[in-house]
């Protein structure tokens, strides 16, 4: 890959992260609202939680917060997207998660999550940290009737299932990061504790 493709990728993720700024960013479906706390100067320094307000979140669709200068990814998932996980480990460098990097408490299970409608994922490809596409159509034209929605890095081309686990053969080494999470309530999603800390 020549240098500008790599730029090209740092350039996307830099859009990707500003436009995660102010709490919210979208790609290609409508944007809830998203909240974030206020944390003093010293917090956001060491890396305040992020607070994302998730009840307005419909199926299928995607929310972006910023969490450490990261975007976190939220994608709730519809009963068909959670029925496609199943049934894909064959295409999939490790489905059961043993080489990813999320916390201790999230199940290595297809779904990978602590509620398995919400999909939370730190938005930065394992390959060199571009920035991936929320792809959620099934079998679109560019992306091949094997395509059952997933994340797509525009850069070198890595595939990743709605769950944030690699396909194989792909240059990401590894699934998307997990990064630690917690649910306040119902509706409150907190980024940045674990739960035994909320
Ligand atoms: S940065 Fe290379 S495939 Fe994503």
């Amino acid at each position: 890959m020549s240098n500008d493709g790599v730029n090209k990728g740092r350039r996307r993720l830099l859009l990707g992260a500003t436009s995660a700024l102010g709490a919210v960013g979208a790609v290609g479906v409508a944007v809830p609202f998203v909240a974030s706390w206020h944390p003093s100067a010293k917090a956001r320094a060491a890396g305040a939680p992020a607070r994302a307000d998730v009840s307005k979140l419909e199926p299928g669709q995607q929310m972006i917060v910023e969490w450490r200068g990261r975007p976190v990814w939220i994608v709730r998932r519809s009963e068909e997207a959670l029925a496609s996980l199943a049934g894909q480990n064959d295409r999939l460098a490790d489905p059961e998660s043993n080489r990813a990097e999320q916390p201790d408490y999230i199940p290595k299970t297809p779904e990978r999550a602590l509620r398995p409608e919400y999909a939370v994922l730190i938005g930065i490809c394992t390959h060199l940290g571009c920035s991936p596409t929320y792809r959620p159509e099934i079998a679109p034209s560019d992306l091949g009737e094997n395509w059952l929605g997933g994340f797509f890095c525009p850069c070198h081309g890595s595939r990743f299932d709605l769950s944030g686990r690699v396909y194989r053969a792909q240059p990401a080494p590894t699934n998307l990061v997990i990064p630690p999470h917690a649910y306040l309530d119902d509706d409150t999603l907190i980024i940045g504790l674990d739960p035994e800390e909320v």
